[in-house]
């Protein structure tokens, strides 16, 4: 290419890197309620291959924050409900907590940390008002202690909701429960005058999982034959009636035009029939489309979400499932940091994640040459321990027979032992294979290598090693 076409192909660049529309970013929310943990670099850089610029975390895990330091990836922690007590009763804990999870990571180099999470979902129906009372006085604490550390203006607290903060059949008509509006016009009272976001977790696919008549076109952005007529406004999926009950709500109590930021939303792959990899490929991408194309909602046209987390970058097979089998398959990426689907949050179809270290490729089955009569105990204790949740009705190994089902979930277990030779024994019912199992669209799992940083090291050490064999190799033949 000539000089002058080089230059002008680089102020082309330039242009249309000028001409990309500043929208709303979307970012991911990074669990790690899983036995199978990629090194956090190696998940950073995943992030960073995929331009996801945006994190929102549970914890302040150590470990996970000091690999995201110099990143420059935006960071938003989580402080767990089981602390708000003691930080509401208590400012010399709202200080330490800032100075031992904050503070030490605000540095130059440091963590771009840009939000916390005060609590998760902490008016959850569920916990029938345990968490209730201690959310606002946490807020206060925590805001001087920050104020303390200098922090205050460029660090914002934010409460992430759950949508059953609020109800209505109408989203016009949306308010928050009545047991909630005092403490909701405190907490937005407090968040507006310190310029924070509003923060909703919008789940269509639970709306659609709990309820056998809900239009299932309406949980996606394809439109839908069940619109919802609200007064003049029509809504065709249940993420803008959603969104729209929520502004309502917020208006009905002086704040309509609060900024939201949508701390969860997504799509599980597996353990229901609705959970599978076309659902939500659809609705993810469909989701996406419909927040860069800055349309917004009957009530706020024009204005998308402020920002978006995807839940979630990763599987957790740690997860509860007490919501459902679902729960442990929300990955936009299973556990080893692979895509699952063809996804493109702006900048290209997903890429996996590079360098993953996994154990030697083996697995566990169980034995063809017993009788596998006594099994149903060993089997019980491995899907105690591991997980099994694909097995079940609407997972993707629901149909691999019996014997199928047994190596399945000695192999779970095998693999979260790390492959420990005695966890596949099983009173002689389990047998180690070099050949693997998998059947059809049912994978069965390799677990990742986690002795981690040091294993890496030796890894890339040795490839630099190749390279210099190599060069020698290369050198020596000129
Ligand atoms: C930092 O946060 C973690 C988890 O939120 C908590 O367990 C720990 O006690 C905190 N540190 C301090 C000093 O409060
Ligand atoms: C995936 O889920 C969607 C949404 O519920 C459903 O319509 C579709 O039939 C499912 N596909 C498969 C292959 O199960
Ligand atoms: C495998 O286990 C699942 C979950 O218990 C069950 O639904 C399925 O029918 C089992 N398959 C066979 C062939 O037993």
């Amino acid at each position: 290419m000539a000089a002058a076409d080089l230059s002008l192909a680089l102020a082309f660049l330039v242009l249309a890197g000028a001409l990309l529309p500043a929208e709303a970013d979307i970012g991911v929310n990074w669990g790690m309620l899983s036995t199978h943990r990629l090194s956090p670099s190696i998940v950073i850089d995943l992030m960073k291959e995929n331009r996801i610029g945006k994190v929102k975390l549970f914890d302040t895990d150590p470990t996970v924050l000091r690999a995201l330091m110099g990143s420059n990836i935006e960071v938003m922690i989580g402080i767990p409900n089981e602390m708000l007590a003691l930080l509401s009763s208590s400012p010399a804990a709202a200080d330490v907590w800032v100075s031992q999870n904050v503070s030490r990571y605000v540095v130059k180099g440091g963590v771009n940390l840009r939000y916390i999470a005060v609590g998760n979902e902490p008016f959850l129906t569920s916990y029938q008002g345990q968490f209730q009372p201690y959310v606002v006085p946490a807020m206060l604490n925590l805001q001087q202690s920050l104020s303390k550390a200098n922090l205050a203006g460029y660090i914002k607290l934010v409460v992430p909701c759950n949508a059953d903060a609020y109800e209505s059949s109408l989203p016009s008509q949306g308010a928050f429960r009545p047991e909630l509006t005092q403490i909701m016009t405190q907490l937005v009272s407090f968040l507006n005058s310190n310029g924070s976001p509003f923060l909703v977790n919008i789940y269509p696919f639970l709306n659609l999982y709990q309820s056998t008549d809900f239009p299932q076109d309406y949980a996606f952005f394809e439109g839908s034959s069940h619109p919802v007529i609200d007064g003049q406004n029509t809504y065709y999926n249940a993420f803008d009636g959603n969104f729209d009950t929520l502004v309502a709500a917020l208006g009905r109590i002086g704040y309509g035009q609060i900024p939201i930021v949508i701390g969860e939303v997504g799509w599980p792959t597996d353990g229901a029939f609705s959970a599978n990899l076309s659902a939500a490929r659809a609705f993810n991408q469909g989701l996406v489309n419909h927040v860069f194309s800055n349309k917004g909602t009957p009530l706020r046209p024009g204005v998308p979400p402020a920002d978006v987390f995807l839940f979630s970058l990763l599987d957790e097979e740690q997860k509860s499932t007490l919501p459902g089998n679902f729960e442990r398959h929300w990955g936009i990426f299973s556990f080893d940091g692979q895509v699952k689907y063809p996804l493109n949050l702006g900048h290209g179809v997903l890429k996996n994640a590079r360098d993953v270290q996994y154990l030697p490729s083996r697995w566990c089955v169980a034995n063809p040459f017993r009788d596998l009569n006594d099994v149903s105990n060993h089997m019980k204790l491995a899907c105690s321990v591991a997980d099994c949740t694909t097995l079940y009705y609407g997972g993707l190994c629901n149909a691999i027979g019996d014997k199928g089902n047994i190596s399945f979930a000695f192999n779970s277990y095998y693999q979260v032992q790390k492959q420990d030779e005695k966890s596949c024994d099983f009173d002689g019912l389990g047998m180690v294979t070099f050949l693997d199992p998998s059947i059809g669209d049912c994978h069965f799992l390799v677990g990742v290598d986690d002795s981690s940083s040091s294993s890496l090291m030796s890894f890339r050490n040795l490839s630099w090693l190749w390279i210099l064999i190599l060069g020698v190799l290369v050198c020596s033949r000129i």
